[in-house]
């Protein structure tokens, strides 16, 4: 069984925007280019993880706290029923059914938002993608030396609403956790490290008293 099952998967916020980067930064340069259908330096990658989150619906997976792939999707502006999505996986854990996992969220998450249709721009030599958006059932038209790939959305089922709810709030609550617990771990280094700092200070302060 691929190691990502026992994986949780949740929403991303704004102050997660640097571990987006960082995961989007861990690509290969080839999946780089893939992801964003040309290559883009750090910087613009860190500028575009922040705005993802911001303007669009980020949800990540993580595997012993360690985001390990994600999905994206941005809503067209009305009266288009439509939204952008792109994925990516952490590359030690390709092949092992995390994209199409990726994808059946990203498709269920737009059935919520009521949106029809998922747009996924493929470079054409991205033979995963290609292969794997064919797998999600999706209708693909050559443009130029790329594809288009459209993805039905099934209807809402308002049954699902409550569940979605409780995920969504289970999400804000398990972001702000590892808010909290970033913050307290870089506390508590600070504190140890001034301690050693001050602690290495004394003896030598000491001992230079101590001196003839
Ligand atoms: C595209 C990507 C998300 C696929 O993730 P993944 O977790 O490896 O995908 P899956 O394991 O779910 O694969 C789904 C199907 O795609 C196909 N596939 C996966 N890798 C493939 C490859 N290298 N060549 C051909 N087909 C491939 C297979 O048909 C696979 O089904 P199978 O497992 O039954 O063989 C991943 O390769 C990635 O992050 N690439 C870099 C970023 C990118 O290209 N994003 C897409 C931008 S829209």
């Amino acid at each position: 069984m691929p190691g990502w099952t026992r994986a949780h998967f949740r929403r991303l916020f704004p102050w997660e925007a640097d571990r987006y980067a960082a995961h989007l930064k861990a690509l290969t340069p080839q999946g780089r280019r893939w992801r964003f259908c040309g290559f883009l330096g750090d910087d613009i990658l860190e500028a575009h993880a922040a705005r993802a989150i911001d303007i669009g619906h980020v949800e990540g997976c993580f595997l012993d706290g360690r985001l390990i792939g994600a999905f994206e999707l941005i809503v067209d502006p009305p009266p288009a029923r439509s939204a952008q999505v792109a994925l990516s996986v952490d590359p030690a854990h390709h092949h092992n059914g995390l994209g199409s996992e990726l994808i059946a969220r990203a498709r269920s998450r737009a059935s919520l938002l009521g949106i029809a249709a998922l747009e996924l721009q493929i470079q054409g030599d991205n033979a995963a993608m290609t292969a794997l958006a064919r797998r999600a059932g999706a209708s693909i038209k050559r443009e130029g030396t790329d594809f288009a790939a459209t993805v039905a959305v099934p209807g809402t089922d308002p049954r699902r609403l409550p569940l979605a709810l409780l995920q969504d709030e289970a999400s804000l609550l398990q972001g702000m956790f590892s808010l909290m617990l970033g913050a307290a771990r870089r506390s508590v280094a600070r504190t140890l490290r001034n301690g050693a700092s001050s602690g290495a200070r004394e003896p030598r302060g000491g001992l230079a008293g101590l001196a003839p």
